[in-house]
């Protein structure tokens, strides 16, 4: 049985973190809000425990796992060096949705980091997180707290949806805020280099590093040799089939409009993603059968913070196929996109 364990996620009520910190420390496996996506967590010193985790997501075991800290000592522990680079970007972006990825020490077991002698650590900011990090007085590691392959958990019925039944329990903070994962960061490579883009966008990262590499992989380019190892799988996929649809706004809308029609003719149920600044178009006939408004262009957050629910949204509609509008990859548009070709299989129609 899955224990549900509804929290306020501004003033975590003690008594109920304690609890789910008493399972963690018991090997158990627990799902936890944090500011990007929910996390199922376990003891990352623990090998037991983290094995459940890959068994609940039926997680391929050499996709490594992202480890979860609460302050500096327990991060000291895990790594054997730190980088100047490291403190400068923790001083800046810690707590917050950036992932450090560096030498790993001894204590941690080879499950966790997949037998790669690097580790991904990261300090969430959301109040449940570290709340329940701290009390365990543990290191979490945590991968999104979805069946492998689906779209990630952004709230808590999300991971139920998922999960129940599977796992020990779900701490229910509401809705995530960033609504896409942490940016991993490898800090190993002579030039830091994005293995996946995120919360702290590149941008970000430049201005305290200057120069920063992002994988090829990132960009859907050369999927051959994935580097951090959960690039090469299907992820973030509904059911219905996903159609990414480029080019410029007039000729992306007319181009969607064109294959609702196309799809709907041979009697499929059509979902269309659109933005503040298009959805009236497809209010008028060939009309989707379902269609979501992510949020404006203008304000990238909406859309990345409604991104993974909306896919989610498509499947509850039983769409068959899924026309989705792109976006510049600047900012947060990189992650958006980054996770938008995945769960299209890397189909992208040139409008
Ligand atoms: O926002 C997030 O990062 C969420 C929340 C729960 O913190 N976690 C998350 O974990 O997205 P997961 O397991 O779904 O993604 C971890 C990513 C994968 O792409 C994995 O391959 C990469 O981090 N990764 C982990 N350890 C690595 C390592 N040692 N070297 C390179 N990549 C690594
Ligand atoms: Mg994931």
């Amino acid at each position: 049985r899955t224990k549900y364990i509804k929290i306020d996620p501004r003033v975590p009520e003690l008594h109920k973190i304690r609890l789910a910190a008493r399972i963690l420390q018991r090997g158990g496996v627990v799902a936890f809000p944090t500011e990007t996506v929910y996390g199922l967590g376990a003891n990352a010193l623990d090998s037991r425990a983290v094995k459940r985790i890959f068994w609940a997501k039926g997680r391929p075991q050499d996709n490594p796992l992202i480890v979860h800290v609460a302050n500096l000592p327990m991060l000291q522990a895990l790594t054997t060096h730190l980088p100047p680079q490291a403190l400068l970007l923790i001083q800046r972006f810690w707590p917050g949705p950036l992932t450090l990825v560096l030498p790993k020490s001894e204590v941690v077991p080879p499950e966790v980091t997949a037998g790669l002698n690097t580790i991904a650590i990261r300090m969430p900011a959301h109040p449940v997180a570290l709340a329940l990090i701290k009390a365990a007085r543990l290191p979490v590691a945590a991968p999104s707290a979805n069946l492998s392959g689906r779209p990630s958990p952004t709230t808590g019925h999300h991971v139920l949806r998922d999960l129940r039944g599977k796992i020990d329990a779900v701490v229910d903070g509401g809705p995530t805020y960033v609504g896409v994962e942490s940016t991993v960061l490898d800090l190993t490579s002579p030039v830091p280099t994005i293995l996946r883009p995120g919360g702290i966008t590149k941008e970000q990262l430049e201005e305290v590093l200057g120069e920063v590499a992002v994988d090829p992989a990132v960009l859907g380019e050369g999927m051959s040799r994935p580097k951090a190892p959960g690039m090469k799988y299907t992820h973030y996929a509904p059911e219905g089939e996903v159609y990414l649809v480029a080019g410029d706004l007039p000729r992306m809308v007319r181009r969607i409009r064109e294959m609702v029609e196309t799809f709907k003719r041979k009697g499929l149920r059509v979902a269309v993603l659109a933005t503040v600044e298009t959805a009236s178009s497809y209010l008028k006939e060939p009309r989707p059968d379902y269609l979501e408004v992510l949020g404006s262009r203008e304000d990238l957050s909406q859309i990345a913070a409604r991104l993974f629910a909306a896919l989610r949204n498509c499947d509850r509609q039983r769409a068959e196929v899924i026309l989705v509008e792109t976006f510049p990859e600047e900012g947060l548009g990189l992650a958006i996109m980054n996770r938008l070709r995945k769960a299209a299989g890397y189909r992208v129609i040139q409008a």
